[in-house]
């Protein structure tokens, strides 16, 4: 198989943009994908960033640079906290710390479902944890009381505490939209934006996905290094079979075809494997141009949601699943967690969800005993600042897009963020 160098274009650079009217069609989008993807498969190529790109080292290890990163991506950039299906009854809830900001996501008695600071507006004091069901939330510190849409309801012994506003003194609230089944939020209480309008159209894709509906199985937590060494391993293959060569990577490509959407982005192995349903319906296709292709084929490979998500489609037992990893800053810039979750497209019964913690564990052990130890003795190294600077090969585009788009809204003012996030940008 042969690289082919591809120049950078504006096209690929990030930018503000106007959105000219309607969204595109992501179903052609997305079928011009599959056929590159055959294209290459038959031609035996695959496309090559221009050049190598370096990095500093000092971009993963400094804090000033990180409480940027903190302030400008993830207080002003649409994050998805989880998929609704983690949240199917109303009064259902969830918590999770992102870069220090303790969150509380839970379903209102009227169906929506809202984020908040995880802090009471007493004393700041965390009125829930873990995840469940609650009609109310009790601090645990002095007692007051809030609903699931945040009102403070309770002031424990009012009569001593003296006068205050109840109505002002609900939780904190963050903009919150359920889109193509998963729940983002901006993490700024006071932001202008409607976390809907700043992704893109990606949604309209990732609808594609169909979660709505879907089972939430099972999820669990790995600490980690830097946010970004943790995810830079997200974005190249080029290290599946030689980092993972005693799990998972010995049969897979180390060469990825990348295709971008704005800040986002989709991997996909040229080496399409007849033993993915999804892969499989691709190569029918190639084999009968005029069959129907199943839309399920079209979403085939390792899909990027800005700024550190992935998602990946399985089928233990034949049964379609998601597993998605989201990536979040820890309270200091040497901190991450990455949380795996396991969605599947149907309930699953006794034997699925063996199948299922199987497969789990075995993503667990693979970024947990490979990927991680890896980017822990990668920040050991940058840190120590014996080493100036990272490179990003032609073969690692996706990399080298990810820091482009860092960068781009570190650097963005807040009237730029509609235009550059917002805007439907395809990039092939
Ligand atoms: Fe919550 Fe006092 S901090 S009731």
């Amino acid at each position: 198989m042969k690289g082919t160098h591809r120049m950078e274009t504006d096209r690929q650079r990030p930018t503000a943009r106007n959105r000219a009217g309607g969204g595109p069609d992501w179903e052609d989008i997305l079928q011009k994908a599959a056929a590159d993807v055959l294209h290459h498969k038959a031609a035996g190529t695959f496309p090559l960033a221009d050049q190598v790109m370096t990095q500093r080292a000092d971009t993963y290890t400094c804090p000033q640079r990180f409480e940027r990163e903190r302030q400008r991506i993830f207080c002003r950039a649409p994050l998805i906290l989880g998929a609704s299906c983690e949240l199917p009854a109303n009064c259902d809830f969830k918590t999770l710390e992102i870069a220090g900001i303790p969150l509380l996501v839970a379903r209102g008695r009227d169906g929506q479902v809202r984020s908040f600071l995880n802090s009471c507006t007493h004393r700041g004091a965390s009125v829930a944890a873990g995840c469940g069901s609650a009609r109310r939330f009790v601090c645990p510190y002095h007692g007051w009381t809030f609903d699931p849409a945040g009102a403070l309801i309770g002031v424990a012994s009012a009569e001593d505490f003296g006068a205050v506003d109840k109505a002002a003194l609900g939780l904190k609230a963050f903009p919150t939209v359920e889109r193509a089944g998963l729940i983002w939020a901006i993490l700024d209480s006071a932001s202008p934006h409607d976390p809907g309008a700043l992704l893109g159209g990606f949604d309209d894709v990732l609808a594609g996905f169909a979660l709505d509906g879907w089972t939430y199985v099972e999820g669990r937590s790995l600490p980690g290094p830097n946010w970004k060494l943790a995810f830079d391993a997200h974005l190249e293959f080029y290290h599946l079979p030689v980092l993972h060569r005693e799990t998972f990577g010995p049969d897979r490509s180390n060469r990825a075809l990348y295709y971008y959407h704005g800040a986002h982005q989709r991997l996909i192995s040229p080496k399409t494997r007849a033993d993915i349903p999804a892969y499989a319906d691709l190569l029918a296709q190639d084999a009968n141009p005029d069959g129907a292709v199943d839309p399920e084929a079209l979403l085939a490979g390792e899909w990027i949601v800005f700024p550190a998500v992935s998602f990946n489609s399985f089928y233990p037992g034949g049964k379609r699943g998601i597993f998605m990893s989201q990536v979040f800053p820890g309270r200091t810039v040497g901190e991450s967690v990455t949380i795996q979750t396991y969605l599947s497209a149907t309930p699953p019964d006794a034997e699925d969800r063996a199948r299922i913690s199987a497969l789990c564990d075995l993503l667990a052990h693979a970024v947990g005993t490979e990927d991680i130890p890896t980017s822990f003795h990668q920040q050991a190294a940058l840190t120590s600042g014996m080493l100036e600077e990272v490179r990003f090969g032609c073969n690692e585009g996706g990399l080298q897009h990810f820091h482009r788009w860092i960068e781009a809204v570190v650097t963005a003012d807040d009237q730029d963020l509609p235009s550059l996030l917002g805007t439907a940008a395809v990039d092939g």
